[in-house]
């Protein structure tokens, strides 16, 4: 069997690691042949794909981004560009596909086995954890870690200037990031998109904290907060999402603090830095065990499924589950960092 593999959407850490399981074991437990398809969907319209072999993905495992490289390209954005990604398949002599990416790359997936038949597998990806079906996607921990790492840092500067420092997380309409990592840094308010964002909250927790005498906070905010405000438009992608970054909540939200409570307040947006470098061991893991799992799906002919994680068990469910609804942050999960703030 002929099995292509492709990376969409933003970089996250592990895609090489997930590309290595597929590679080796399709390889040694089945027999397949693989070619990496280059830049997410632009390499299967353009039929452009390189020969990968066991030697091609050594050393690759602890390795941040993705050796086939990304594009955010969209099949579906017309009549001709689907017509391409088909013929594509075709030209390269692909007897099935690996899509290893988040709601976009494998909203995609879903349609091509859906709409035309194509004998695809999807891997989930992202550092926002937003793919339905799965209680896990690799890059989330890894994004995490790094968010924490910079809150930690944050606090002593925070602390030496009697400051309240906002950080701006990615996620884009899920909190998923700015919870996990404002629960493991002790900050003194989350804003996460699923709740509609209680400034009074905001600046009464700081207040709180400085008639307690702790002069400095910390307040995460994710970059899909809508304060309700003017706000900036950001540019759209190709799938039609708004760059969410571009919008600056972060800038937003510190002139309030600022102008309500009169400290000294600064801002730092993590950005890119989230999704970069090394993943962590757990993600390495993680990205390992969805590999495995593809590279047998392709052999039980388990077409138009994902790879997912169910408690600590890897299973498969249908791509048109996991990207039917974005997973948000539920109620529950957000009052437990409620008692900690301020
Ligand atoms: O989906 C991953 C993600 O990093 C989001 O958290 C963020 O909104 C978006 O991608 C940024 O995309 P880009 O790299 O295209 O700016």
């Amino acid at each position: 069997m002929r099995v292509g593999i492709l990376t969409g959407g933003g970089d996250c850490p592990g895609l090489n690691a997930v590309i290595r399981a597929v590679v080796k074991v399709g390889q040694r437990a089945h027999g397949h042949e693989h070619l990496g398809i280059l830049r997410g969907w632009k390499g299967l319209l353009e039929a452009d794909a390189m020969p990968l072999t066991g030697i091609d993905v050594s050393g690759i495992l602890a390795r941040g981004g993705t050796m086939l490289k990304s594009s955010r390209t969209n099949p579906f954005r017309d009549d001709d560009a689907t017509q391409a990604a088909l013929a594509g398949f075709e030209r390269l002599g692909l007897d099935a596909l690996v899509a290893i990416g988040g709601e976009d790359t494998l909203g995609a997936a879903s349609r091509l086995h859906a709409e035309h038949g194509v004998r695809v597998v999807g891997v989930p990806k992202t550092i926002d954890n937003d793919l339905s079906g799965t209680d896990f996607t690799f890059g989330f921990d890894t994004a995490v870690q790094i968010a924490t790492d910079a809150i930690d840092r944050l606090h002593t500067t925070a602390e030496s200037h009697d400051r309240v420092m906002v950080v701006e997380v990615m996620g884009r309409h899920a909190g998923w990031i700015a919870l996990y990592s404002g629960l493991a840094g002790g900050a003194d308010y989350i804003l996460i998109p699923e709740n509609k964002p209680d400034i009074d909250g905001v600046l009464e927790s700081v207040r709180r904290r400085h008639d307690r005498g702790i002069d400095y906070s910390i307040v995460v905010v994710s970059e899909g907060v809508d304060l309700g405000d003017e706000g900036v438009q950001g540019e759209l992608d190709e799938f039609g999402h708004a760059r969410l970054a571009q919008q600056g909540v972060g800038d937003r939200l510190a002139v309030v603090i600022r102008e309500a409570t009169g400290y000294d307040t600064r801002v730092t947006v993590l950005g890119h830095v989230q999704r970069g470098g090394s993943p962590t061991a757990r993600d390495r893991i993680l990205a390992t065990r969805f590999g495995t799992r593809a590279a047998d799906m392709v052999a039980e002919g388990l077409w138009g499924r994902m790879a997912a994680l169910h408690g600590d068990v890897v299973t498969d469910v249908p791509l048109a589950e996991a990207v039917g609804t974005l997973k948000t942050v539920p109620p529950a999960y957000y009052a437990l960092a409620e008692p900690f703030f301020g």
